[in-house]
């Protein structure tokens, strides 16, 4: 079973990976999160971001699969344009995202009842041989058995795989995971199928591979920002020490802050880039610490809090 790191937007960007990837192992591969249209085009910013990510592929080995979203044939199209113009040979279909600022727009998990436009898109997959094409979605945007009016449609897509988080949009990221529904939607697709969703242990990653040895792989998001020593200790099949945890983690934050501190200027910009690496972190830190940490409003304030956290 392989294990795909999921994008998460606003924290696993390219400094990310590529510190990640250095400092515990890569998983079998990194999502990117999604790029998108605006005013008609892919923002500069956006397309030196694809550039980027072929870099690191090409200097580490570690494979990042890119993630377009989009409303119609033709944000499809343009977007993936700006993907293989980086020299990047592979695409993550978003069929997934439950934000209203996307779905509202016809794009992300709206694309799940958007079948006209779904038709158009896998004709113009299909008749890209250049590309490798996958898709990341969740089973309906309001209704847990909407995915199969858009399974037909897959289905005659060449996609190496169909990665499925078992929740609604309208439930977002919380609540029941609707398993039955994603066993029906496994036994059903005609690719092969990942499951996404609430990993955070190496028993949680065993439990799917149990529950449904059919599967592809998992895909990991908010738990490995939590454990990101998770895929190593999956791998290695034991569980690393908190000491070790840590000792990690501040290698993690130490490379992504010198890379934050190479390519921005000034201290509300990195501070805003590399806060979030926080937010999910699990390693028992002690509450006022991290406080301290999400208060700081100087980085010479804020390593003196990091420095007494870790
Ligand atoms: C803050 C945040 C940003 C996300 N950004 C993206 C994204 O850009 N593309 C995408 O397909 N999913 C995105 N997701 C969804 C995650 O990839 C994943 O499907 C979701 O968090 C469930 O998996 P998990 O329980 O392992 O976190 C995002 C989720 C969160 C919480």
């Amino acid at each position: 079973m392989k294990i795909f790191a999921a994008p998460l937007q606003g924290y696993t960007d390219n400094t990310f990976i590529e510190v990640h990837h250095g400092v515990y192992g890569a998983p079998d591969a990194y999502c990117m999160p999604f790029t998108r249209i605006e005013k008609g085009q892919v923002r500069r910013q956006d397309a030196a971001r694809l550039h980027r990510a072929a870099e690191i592929m090409s200097s580490t080995g570690v494979e990042i699969i890119p993630q377009v979203i989009f409303n119609s044939a033709e944000e499809f199209s343009t977007l993936v344009h700006a993907v293989k113009e980086a020299g990047l040979r592979r695409v993550d279909l978003n069929l997934g995202c439950p934000f209203p600022m996307q779905t509202r727009r016809g794009r992300g998990a709206a694309m799940i009842r958007a079948l006209d436009v779904m038709e158009q898109v896998a004709g113009l997959v299909a008749a890209d041989a250049d590309m490798a094409y996958s898709v990341k979605t969740r089973l309906g945007l309001e209704g847990g058995d909407e995915w199969r009016g858009l399974l037909p449609i897959l289905d005659a897509m060449p996609l190496e795989y169909v990665a499925v988080h078992p929740r609604t949009a309208g439930q977002m990221y919380d609540g029941a995971l609707l398993l039955d529904q994603f066993e029906a939607f496994a036994s059903a697709s005609a690719h092969p199928v990942v499951y996404n969703g609430d990993i955070h242990t190496r028993e949680d990653i065993a439990q799917i591979e149990s529950r449904y040895p059919q599967l592809a792989g998992v895909m990991i998001g908010r738990g490995l920002l939590a454990r990101p020593s998770l895929v190593g200790e999956w791998k290695s099949g034991s569980d690393f020490s908190l000491e070790e945890r840590r000792s990690l983690f501040g290698r993690l934050h130490a490379g992504m802050l010198a890379q934050y501190q190479d390519i921005l200027c000034g201290d509300t910009q990195i501070l805003q880039k590399i806060k979030p690496l926080w937010d999910y972190a699990d390693l028992g830190l002690d509450r006022k610490a991290l406080k301290a940490i999400r208060k700081a409003v100087s980085l010479a304030k804020y390593t003196i809090a990091v420095d007494a956290a870790l």
